[in-house]
């Protein structure tokens, strides 16, 4: 009985004993699990901390911010990422500002080029234009069309062009502001790429214009002054043949052929010179000689010299000098040539019995203003504008019957501009014609001196 008893004692210590143990795990236990946790947390938030900041860094390099760095916090994997995506991002904004610069290079080349520029995409469509190129064409909202559309050329030569071959042509086009025609010369290249073949056209606009003009006035001038010697030299030929074929068995009429030819030679001397006189001008070899010039007496002198003319064609002439008019500095040769030219005009061209009036006087604005005014045939409105040009002359026929070549007119205005000064000629048919010089009194020494 009494080892029962001992036993039940000795089971409810065991069981006590095993209770506390019990009770010393689960409280273990569970300050584990609760330290576990607080570690977690602890752990998770310094890795999740810098992944977030360098995911937001991310959005912001996305979205074109290239200002804000990710914060490195250690030298674990995660700092090392971090640090590596800073230097990423510096290296791509360097490299995106290099590129924006360089496209800022590109395209003040392009706005501030002499030439008109288009490119197209690979269905000829145009993609960039040039401020050049919208003038020269005459068009603002030059994208999205055609290329062809915008030179008014056939399809078949863009075509050509996104197949790889290259091509140039002159186009001219009716320009808005002026009546002129704009000339240029589009040269159209494919571009390529590497690895896509042609992916459009470039087509870069040059303004030949100027170039053309001055290529039909030197094909003109070579066509006059060919024609111009032509004329006199079969005159000569035919003389001469006729007095072979005889002519000079009769004295009178040889003489007669003589007086022709020499005449004729006379009057290919003559354009020669004057040919040659406008040469010096163009190449700026003309030299003036400035002298105290009495403008009266030189008008007289001038009045003089057409004397026999004048008296022929019972041409009244009268001079008028404003008193108040000194005498001037100025290139009497040059000047006496540009009177003998616009008075020989005035007693050509006006009928027998006219008059002709000269005078000169000072303008308001202190110049020398010589004027020949006629009372002759006068010039057509439409002539007016290209009375000084080489060779023209307004009835061709008429003007060469009395010994003229058209290069009168120009001939003085070329010795009117290398004084300074300027011409002027005023006309309406039948009622006459006036000429006006005006010219700059120079003091001596100065700079047109
Ligand atoms: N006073 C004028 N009245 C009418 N027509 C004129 C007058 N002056 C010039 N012209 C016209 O202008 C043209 C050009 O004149 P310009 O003096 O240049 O040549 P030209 O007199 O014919 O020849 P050149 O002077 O070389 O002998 C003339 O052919 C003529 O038709
Ligand atoms: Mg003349």
């Amino acid at each position: 009985m009494i080892g029962a008893v001992y036993v039940v004692a000795a089971m409810s210590d065991l069981y006590d004993t095993v209770e506390r143990i019990n009770r010393i795990f689960v409280s273990g236990m569970l300050l584990a699990l609760g330290l576990t946790a607080v570690l977690g947390i602890l752990l998770s938030g310094t890795i999740t901390s810098p992944i977030k900041a360098l995911t937001l860094q991310v959005t912001a390099v996305a979205e074109g911010r290239f200002d804000e760095r990710v914060p490195i916090l250690g030298n674990d994997e995660i700092g090392q990422l971090s640090s590596a995506f800073n230097e990423m991002t510096e290296r791509l904004s360097e490299a995106l500002s290099i590129n924006e610069e360089e496209n800022e290079k590109l395209s003040s080349i392009l706005s501030n080029m002499n030439d008109g520029v288009l490119a197209t995409d690979e269905i000829g469509r145009v993609i960039v234009a040039n401020r050049r190129a919208r003038m020269m064409l005459g068009q603002e909202a030059i994208e999205g069309m055609t290329l062809s559309e915008c030179l008014a050329i056939d399809k078949a030569a863009i075509a050509g062009t996104l197949e790889g071959k290259e091509s140039t042509r002159l186009i001219s086009r009716a320009q808005d502001v002026s009546e002129e025609e704009l000339v240029f010369r589009a040269s159209l290249t494919p571009i390529r790429r590497r690895d896509k073949g042609v992916v459009g056209v470039i087509a870069v606009l040059h303004d030949v214009t100027e170039a053309e003009k001055l290529d039909n006035s030197r094909r003109e001038f070579v066509a006059n002054v060919s024609h111009e010697l032509r004329t006199p030299l079969t005159t000569i030929k035919s003389y001469t043949e006729a007095l072979d074929d005889g002519a000079l068995a009769e004295p009178p009429l040889a003489e007669r052929f003589v007086g022709v030819i020499r005449s004729e030679t006379e009057r290919m001397i003559r354009l020669v010179n004057d040919l040659l006189h406008l040469s010096r001008f163009d190449s700026k070899q003309a030299q003036l000689r400035r002298q105290m010039t009495d403008v009266g007496e030189m008008m007289e002198d001038v009045v003089d010299r057409f004397s026999l003319q004048l008296r022929q064609k019972a041409i009244t002439v009268k001079v008028e000098v404003d008193p108040n008019l000194a005498k001037v500095w100025i290139d009497r040769d040059g000047i006496d040539q540009v009177l003998d030219n616009v008075v020989s005009n005035a007693i050509k061209y006006t009928l027998d019995g006219g008059s002709v009036r000269l005078t000169a006087g000072p303008t308001e604005s202190g110049q020398l203003s010589i004027a020949v005014r006629d009372t002759g045939i006068g010039i057509p409105k439409k002539d007016l504008a290209h009375i000084f040009d080489r060779f023209y002359r307004v009835d061709k026929a008429r003007s060469r019957n009395m010994g003229g070549t058209g290069l009168g007119l120009s001939i003085a205005r070329e010795i009117v501009r290398a004084n300074g000064g300027s011409i002027l000629l005023d006309s309406e048919p039948g009622v006459g014609t006036i000429v006006t010089v005006t010219l700059p009194m120079v003091q001596e020494g100065s700079e047109y001196a």
